[in-house]
């Protein structure tokens, strides 16, 4: 079978859904030494453009709530072909945002905009990581686009 790679002219369109943790909505104005003065509306335009060039479908979402990350992840089984999560805090701690990516089998990429090994020995323990397919983190905003690309390739290496 010929392989697609990133050429969206020969592939169909791919499903990826990007899932946004708490306090994430407040980008732009928060921490911005550490989190840079782009808003999550800028960071979603970006990563709408790069998946326009790669044809693929995105849906952006962003909630404080544990609970509402959780259900979105367990009903995009069947609809998302991946999902990028920045789980925020909840990265350190939810162990049902793990089991909920285990149960969805869905390929899922751990993101995060700042390189959380260089901060808080908190933050170097990553809750969800084991059953991430893999991560990317420490280049702001770009971490979103660069997973955009890792997205496409992971579905697109399966089909
Ligand atoms: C973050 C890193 C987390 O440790 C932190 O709680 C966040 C943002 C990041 O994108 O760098 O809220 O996920």
């Amino acid at each position: 079978m010929p392989s697609h790679g990133l050429n969206p002219k020969f592939a169909p369109a791919v499903k990826i859904l990007f899932l946004n943790g708490p306090n994430l909505n407040l980008l732009g104005t928060r921490e911005p030494e550490v989190y840079g003065r782009e808003t999550l509306q800028d960071i979603e335009a970006k990563v709408r453009e790069r998946a326009k060039q790669l044809g693929a479908e995105i849906e952006f979402r962003q909630s404080n709530l544990e609970g509402e990350l959780v259900a979105w992840i367990q009903e995009a089984k069947g609809k998302s072909e991946a999902i990028v999560l920045n789980a925020a805090a909840y990265t350190h701690t939810s162990v049902a945002l793990r089991d909920a990516i285990s149960a969805v089998g869905i390929p899922t990429i751990e993101i995060h905009l700042s390189n959380v090994h260089a901060r808080e020995e908190f933050r170097h323990k990553s809750v969800i990581a084991p059953v991430c397919k893999g991560q990317i983190l420490g280049f702001g905003p770009l971490s979103y686009v660069l997973a955009v690309e890792a997205s496409v390739n992971v579905i697109r290496s399966r089909k």
